[in-house]
């Protein structure tokens, strides 16, 4: 098959004016894309037009700039729905973050759908968003919870995924892309294989959306949900996909204001779907520049976007154990089997020390536990240091975190045994500024 043309980091960074910034003479390297992505021009554009322009409420005002604010939250909806492939605009229901959209299926669909000694699975894999709202459903109904482990390169273990499923659970939640691991879920395998069972299924896509081609259809989940700010768009944008037969299933979550259709002293009727679930007044400009967001990436290619970060995956996990010794990398070894995450940690460098080095260089990681405890129990490390990508990543950007990683052994003493002259007068200073991040 032929690969999609090659995407050009410095040609989109010029989209971006944060690469415009000076960081002490250097460009940022920015490699926490996976905590949340840079803002093209486009995304603020959009939002400032909103503001500047034509900032009223939506869903209620019948003068112009009220129906341009309608339209404009409307028409982001449907560039959302066509995005994932949805068979409806209406499937689409706007919420803050993909954490708030998980909240959303746990409180109206799981606390009509759980009950007492009913199971719902999960994996070791999931970000905290994916664990605690099913953790306080359980509680609530006295349900059961039950994990998928994973082998030691990150991987769902299937066998143990099919024997929970023959306990016949109620639902099956877990997430597209692993954002502790960069480990890429079957996830149309493990659909079918849950509907079989009987369970309906929850695609945590908070890591999927942002890297490659989704197709809600094509996966055939029951629901699935994405976080705005991860796909170069605005924070307080998000949506959650479902098929429209649950969301009219389903009992409003928050209510209030737009999610009615009249409203007595005693008792209220909804509205439809998907405004029943979108009570009071929403972040109206960051769905529009969800919508502008969306529309960079489609001019791009999704395809794309997932080529270009195979291919910075596979060149970071290629140089950073040759160039850097010792190092330690975490998760699937293949790039194709993985998002451009890249999680790792050096031998006897706490990974905050880590980041607070490379930070000094204007190079942006992540470091702690990336809101997967329990993965980071699994795989035997308190924290872990995660370089992570994006459209705007390039190799150079690996390239400098190869030779920041080198100065950090060269502060720390390598992993050898090799003590650099330098230690002594660094690690002190080091620790000290680390020991205050933590
Ligand atoms: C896999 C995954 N799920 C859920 C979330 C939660 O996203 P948010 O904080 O935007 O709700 C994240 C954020 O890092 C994530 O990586």
């Amino acid at each position: 098959m032929d690969r999609p043309h090659a995407l050009d980091a410095t040609t989109i960074r010029a989209d971006f004016p944060i690469f415009e910034r000076d960081f002490g003479g250097r460009t940022l390297a920015y490699l926490d894309s996976a905590a949340t992505s840079l803002k093209p021009r486009v995304v603020s554009d959009a939002v400032h037009d909103y503001n500047v322009r034509y900032s009223a409420n939506i869903h209620r005002g019948i003068y112009t700039i009220a129906e341009e604010a309608t339209a404009a939250f409307e028409r982001a909806r449907a560039k959302v729905g066509r995005f994932l492939n949805a068979r409806d605009s209406h499937e689409i229901v706007f919420v803050r973050n993909a954490t708030e959209a998980i909240n959303l299926v746990a409180y109206s669909w799981g606390r009509r759908n759980i009950g007492a000694g009913e199971t719902v699975v999960l994996t070791e894999l999931e970000h905290h968003a994916n664990l605690v709202p099913w953790q306080l459903l359980a509680q609530e109904k006295d349900a059961n919870l039950e994990f998928v482990p994973i082998d030691d390169e990150g991987r769902l273990v299937r066998e143990t995924y099919e024997a929970l499923l023959a306990r016949g659970p109620r639902l099956v939640a877990f997430t597209h892309v692993s954002n502790g691991l960069g480990t890429i879920n079957p996830v149309r395998e493990m659909v079918d294989q849950a509907h079989a069972a009987g369970a309906l299924v929850l695609v945590d896509g908070a890591q999927a959306v942002p890297h490659g081609p989704v197709d809600v259809q094509a996966l055939d989940a029951d629901f699935y949900v994405f976080s705005g700010h991860k796909v170069l768009a605005p924070t307080g944008s998000g949506a959650l996909w479902a098929r429209r037969e649950l969301l009219e299933e389903m009992p409003p979550f928050l209510t209030g204001g737009d999610m009615i259709r009249e409203v007595h002293l005693r008792q209220s009727e909804f509205n439809d779907v998907p405004w029943k679930f979108e009570a009071g007044t929403p972040d109206i400009a960051a769905a529009i520049g969800l919508g502008a967001a969306l529309d960079y990436l489609d001019a791009i290619g999704m395809d794309r976007v997932r080529e270009h970060e195979r291919q910075l995956t596979a060149y970071a996990l290629e140089l950073l154990p040759r160039e850097v010794p010792g190092i330690v990398l975490y998760g699937p070894t293949t790039a194709s089997e993985r998002a451009g995450i890249v999680t790792f940690n050096l031998p006897d460098v706490h990974p905050h020390d880590v980041a607070t080095l490379l930070d000094r260089e204007a190079i942006a990681v992540r470091a702690g536990h990336h809101c997967t405890q329990p993965l980071h129990e699994r795989i035997g490390e308190a924290a872990t240091a995660r370089a992570s990508f994006n459209v705007y990543s390039g190799q150079d950007d690996i390239e400098r975190l190869v030779e920041g990683l080198k100065k950090v052994q060269r502060i720390f003493g390598r992993s050898d045994g090799h003590v650099s002259p330098e230690r002594d007068v660094h690690q002190e200073e080091a620790t000290a500024v680390a020991g205050a991040a933590r």
